[in-house]
């Protein structure tokens, strides 16, 4: 019996994962498998009611959760920040979900704005580092409101924070070589500025070199600064398999990778605890203008949904959701909101059908 905690959160996220929801139940019950979820009220609308933000008691159920599925953080009422760090990150933070996997997946009969590429050259894998870099909060602020306003923000890595990211990376690297020869002859790819962050920058490239060298021989390894890197994405994205990088650089080339592989419609990502709980979502955000109107892409939370069955050990049904999706984003007419041909409870149905 998996116990999954869900949070809806803002915008369209209640709505996404419940399709998603609606998916993993069916796939479960085809395969006899037990499936618990608890849903948890937290967001925009529970904070500007009651003040709550994420509740201790709240954070220490999510800890005992076996995964958390999460829809999207952000509320156009308030101040952007507050629910993004106070929920999401903290999330992030305090269960140490230290890497946020984000797969970079064309599936066949999905538009890519990118010319001339198809589901043969998009097929790479980015793991962004999660608790650490600028986004641990070092910094602050003085003589505020005046002309003479100084702020600044810290980007912090230690040498453990970033071995165990290579690690995890190193170690899918060589997972994926062996599925697939077209994986083995690509490189595992650094992406920083050590050009300038000469010295995270170099932590991180000494490190990836020492573990490639010690650990992982037979993997090839090459860097790449992240400007670089953005460029060749858009250019040719069939050089990458499996991409390490830090916080920052991560969260942006991602939302980039999520446009090469269709849109924010099709992206999925894993915040993951390798020895802890784990928490799967949409990266697409909480897209209020589209909410409770059925028609927001439901396929990113499904195929979050697909990620965490995968996590949890289900390889069948994590695969089976996966084909579902597959077949369903051929016969959808797009992938953006309002323009798939079909509702968002619509796609689920199908997905669900497939799975049945
Ligand atoms: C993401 C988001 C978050 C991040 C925000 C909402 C805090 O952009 O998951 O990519 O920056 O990590
Ligand atoms: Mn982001």
């Amino acid at each position: 019996m998996y116990r999954i905690a869900v949070i809806g959160g803002d915008g369209t996220g209640p709505e996404v994962i419940s399709e998603g929801i609606k998916v993993i139940k069916a796939s479960c019950a085809r395969h006899n498998k037990k499936v618990e979820f608890i849903n948890y009220d937290i967001g925009g609308d529970r904070y500007l009611k009651t003040g709550e933000i994420l509740p201790d008691s709240v954070l220490e159920e999510l800890r005992k959760a076996d995964a958390i599925y999460l829809g999207a953080i952000g509320h156009p009422d308030v101040k952007p920040g507050i629910l993004e760090k106070g929920i999401l990150l903290k999330i992030r933070f305090e269960l140490d979900q230290y890497i946020n996997l984000r797969p970079v997946k064309l599936f066949e009969g999905v538009e890519t704005p990118i010319k001339d590429k198809g589901p043969d050259d998009i097929d790479f894998v980015v793991i962004r580092e999660n608790t650490g870099g600028i986004y641990t909060g070092h910094g602050g602020v003085t003589r505020e409101n005046t002309a003479y306003e100084i702020a600044s923000q810290t980007m912090i890595y230690d040498r453990f924070t970033v071995d165990r990211c290579l690690k995890y990376a190193f170690e899918l690297k060589r997972k994926r070589n062996k599925l697939n020869k077209k994986y083995e002859e690509k490189p595992i790819h650094l992406i920083h500025k050590r050009n300038v962050l000469t010295y995270c920058g170099d932590l991180w490239y000494r490190a990836f070199e020492e573990m490639g060298e010690k650990s992982y021989k037979e993997i090839k390894r090459e860097y790449a600064h992240i400007d670089a890197a953005n460029m060749w994405f858009v250019k040719n994205p069939e050089w990458f398999d499996v991409i390490v990088t830090e916080n920052l650089f991560g969260d942006i080339i991602t939302d980039l990778g999520a446009m090469i592989q269709g849109g924010m419609g099709v992206s999925a990502g894993g915040n993951i605890n390798p020895d802890g709980v784990s928490m799967f979502e949409p990266i697409g955000g909480s897209a209020p203008k589209y909410k409770g109107q059925n028609v927001i892409n439901p396929i990113a939370a499904i195929l979050a949904g697909s990620m965490m069955m995968d996590f949890l050990g289900e390889t069948e049904i994590a695969n089976e959701i996966e084909n579902g999706v597959k077949e369903v984003v051929k016969q959808m007419k797009s992938m953006n909101a309002g323009k798939m041909g079909m509702s968002t409870t619509e796609v689920g149905d199908r997905v669900a059908k497939f799975c049945s």
